[in-house]
């Protein structure tokens, strides 16, 4: 009784209660993660390779637009150059980090730069990445979108529209047929609720679609979600279908975001969440769990909105794929940043806070989905490496916690291998293990980074 007081309190008040913090004292101890686990590292290709190479994407084309309205607008330029240096990329994800999977994309502009016109060329380059993960013992991961599309496909409407699905289907198994007999892990869509937001709310993604104060979710990103839910369970279907979908593992990527007031007792600080933890996590959930997506809003003069989807009958997810970074902790009060930390937590270089009690919170939850749990993302930005390793043994210990209570994990993969393009901010963020030269392009392990290749090493971290 008295804890559940204290716990009020604290709430009430904005104190934040601390359970993965590390104390410097404490004895070494050794927490072990499953055989056959698999560690990894997630990237896009967009991020990884730029505008240079995805030049049909409407990422390329948006960049285009904004570079001449809005001064020094981010430009990706050739990113990291992955396209060109996978091969040795590989070799020193395999032999520094001791991964045994890769999460990556295959970019749809590349592959149909032209409505219809495949690529063939293309195509090989993927199949040639996933013979040199075989020989490595890498289990690939694809994720067949990840932000962007052909800028054809934008301007047919994109995901607006619920008849451009099949054109998104008819890419899928156009790579599945390729790839579908030596790959077994498919994300279909990365993040529908970020791409949703940041596109058509935030407008800060392509289309640039602005919502009111951009926070209340809009008719228009409710039924790109929508039909982006629907085009997941499309694809499914259909690759299930093909020659080796049977044994072919698909499911989508979700990210946990929930906004939270810092304190309970402040309206303002309320607002964000009513209007967007419905629409960022429990209608997205709820679809996983049930096959319905229902959506529905109704504020006076802002927003009246009815979704609804309803999946045929039938299996549509093998396994949730969880991005985690932290939650928005909003604060509306002088000396604060609008997305604070509790005093004793650490700002990230994202406007957000560590936050590993979300993290384990989000595997609680979507393990309660009663499919099997990826980490398809998590890492911090730390452009001073000074609260990396913090950071990464802080959430791992999370994710044991949630292992050791029975939740079905099956693997993690840090965000990223190498600092990347992050979207409209440009090359500010270092989420990379490896720090990034752009003008050598040299990568350079990064000394926070060495806890995640002696954790992989080990199957264990020691705290
Ligand atoms: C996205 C990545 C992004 C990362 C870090 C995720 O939302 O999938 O593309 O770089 O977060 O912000």
């Amino acid at each position: 009784m008295r804890s559940l007081y204290l716990f009020f309190v604290a709430y009430i008040f904005g104190i934040a209660t601390h359970t993965y913090s590390l104390d410097e004292n404490r004895p070494h101890v050794r927490l072990h993660f499953p055989d056959r686990f698999l560690w990894g590292v997630a990237l896009s290709e967009y991020q990884v390779s730029g505008a240079a190479l995805c030049k049909e994407s409407n990422w390329a084309y948006w960049e285009n637009r904004q570079a001449k309205l809005v001064e020094d607008y981010p430009r990706s330029g050739a990113a990291a150059h992955f396209w060109e240096h996978y091969e040795t990329d590989i070799m020193r994800m395999k032999k520094e980090l001791g991964i045994n999977s890769l999460r990556f994309s295959v970019d749809w502009s590349c592959i149909e730069p032209k409505e219809g016109h495949f690529d063939e060329n293309a195509l090989h380059h993927y199949v040639q990445l996933c013979v040199l993960l075989k020989k490595y013992d890498i289990e690939p991961m694809i994720t067949l979108h990840h932000f962007t599309h052909p800028e054809w496909f934008e301007k047919k409407g994109g995901f607006e529209r619920a008849e451009n699905i099949p054109y998104f289907v008819r890419f899928c198994t156009k790579v599945f047929k390729a790839l579908g007999r030596d790959v077994h892990l498919w994300c279909t869509i990365n993040e529908p609720t970020i791409y949703a937001f940041q596109g058509y709310i935030r407008g800060v993604f392509p289309p640039g679609k602005r919502g009111f104060f951009s926070m209340v979710p809009t008719k228009k990103a409710v039924e790109v979600l929508k039909n982006l839910l629907h085009a997941h369970v499309d694809v499914y279907t259909a690759l299930k279908k093909l020659p080796y979908g049977h044994q072919a593992q698909i499911g989508f990527v979700h990210q946990y975001l929930k906004f939270e007031p810092y304190s309970a007792l402040n309206l303002f600080e309320q607002i964000p969440g009513w209007f967007l933890n419905a629409f960022l996590n429990d209608a997205v959930l709820h679809f996983c769990a049930t096959g319905t997506f229902k959506y529905t809003l109704h504020v006076p003069f802002l927003a009246h909105i009815n979704a609804f989807y309803k999946a045929p009958y039938g299996r549509f997810l093998d396994f949730i794929g969880l991005n985690y970074y932290s939650r928005v902790l909003v604060a509306v009060r002088p000396g604060h940043e609008y997305s604070s930390a509790y005093p004793g937590e650490y700002m990230t270089d994202m406007p957000y806070a560590s936050y590993p009690e979300g993290f384990y919170e989000a595997l609680k939850h979507v393990s309660s989905l009663n499919v099997p749990v990826y980490v398809t993302e998590n890492g911090i930005s730390d452009a001073k490496d000074d609260r990396r390793e913090r950071f990464i043994k802080e959430y791992l210990t999370a994710l044991h916690k949630a292992l050791q209570e029975g939740c079905d994990i099956r693997g993690f993969y840090y965000w990223t291998f190498v600092d990347n393009y992050e979207w409209d901010m440009g090359y500010t963020q270092k989420f990379g293990l490896y720090e990034l030269d752009h003008v050598t392009q040299q990568r350079t392990l990064r000394k926070g980074a060495r806890v995640y290749a002696q954790t992989v090493l080990n199957n264990s971290l020691l705290l």
